[in-house]
């Protein structure tokens, strides 16, 4: 639907998301449950994935022309549903679109953090690309300068979730491996860890399984949803919105994968396959 029909129909422009894959299906489920009226753009840019591993001039770069491609079609509200993304692309993002807003994931999943931790000793896991550049770190520090932070990054989570290896002993043995680094030393070992990815989600079961019980796993996708709810004067259209879902590869795949992400079936025929190169 262009944006003109959208417009005649009495319905707001839409909200513009974007991630490196279909781990930001994550943030727009928990979107569409908070604003079920608005209109959405999904962008998931499959065929560079991962993000996480990439240098920031490279990351930055995909980002713009993420953002350039959903800008085309009119959005009204960008939403960078990656952590790696939103870890080094917000400023250029700001700079590059001065009327949008630009809601990144890290400064939500911050403060949900911050409120969710009583000893202020927090742990954060993500990607290397997102756990090197400290913004997490920075973020925390930011709403809480006394908390302790300990960062790592949990690459293969990536793999997993993607492979739909969600439960079971080899996601647990993996968790251990990662999580036993931060969580070791049962004096000092934090009280709350922050999903810093938005794969990480799917590996709640054995992310879960592997800590002590009484530790809090908190995420960004809600507290992203809230922050975009406050920027937005809410759409009127009294009707469910609707999705549109763009990938750069691989539709088949993109559904296939995604519908867990999204918690619901996704067809390959409902994906549209774009060429960002020709959006930057
Ligand atoms: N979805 C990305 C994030 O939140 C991780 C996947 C990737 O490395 O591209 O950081």
């Amino acid at each position: 639907l262009s944006t003109g029909k959208a417009r005649a129909a009495g319905r707001a422009a839409p909200i513009g998301v974007f991630d490196s894959g279909v781990g930001g299906l994550s943030v727009l489920a928990a979107l569409r449950a908070l604003l079920p009226d608005e209109d959405y753009v999904y962008l998931g840019d499959t065929a560079r994935l991962p993000y996480g591993t990439k240098s920031a001039q490279s990351v930055v770069r995909y980002s713009l022309q993420c953002a350039a491609a959903l800008a085309a079609r009119d959005i009204r509200c960008l939403v960078v549903a990656c952590n790696t993304a939103s870890a080094c692309s917000l400023p250029a993002l700001r700079e590059r679109h001065p009327h949008l807003p630009v809601i990144g994931v890290i400064e939500p999943g911050a403060q949900a953090a911050v409120a969710a931790s009583s000893s202020q000793r927090i742990a954060v896991i993500g990607t290397e690309g997102t756990i090197q550049g400290g913004a997490y770190q920075a973020a925390i520090a930011r709403l809480q300068p006394g908390a302790k932070v300990r960062a790592l990054a949990c690459s293969l989570f990536v793999a997993l979730a993607e492979e739909g290896w969600t439960e079971g002993e080899i996601p647990e043995a993996i968790a251990r491996r990662y999580l036993g680094q931060l969580f070791g030393d049962a004096r000092r070992a934090p009280d709350t860890l922050v999903l810093g990815c938005t794969h990480f989600p799917a590996l709640l079961g054995p992310i879960r399984a592997v800590l002590p019980a009484a530790t809090q796993i908190v995420d960004s996708a809600g507290t992203t949803a809230a922050a975009v709810r406050a920027q937005l004067t809410p759409s009127k259209a009294g009707a469910p919105g609707r999705l549109s879902l763009l990938a750069t590869d691989g539709a088949a795949r993109f559904a296939r994968v995604g519908s867990r992400f999204l918690g619901e079936t996704l067809s390959a025929e409902r994906v549209e396959l774009v060429d960002l190169h020709q959006s930057a």
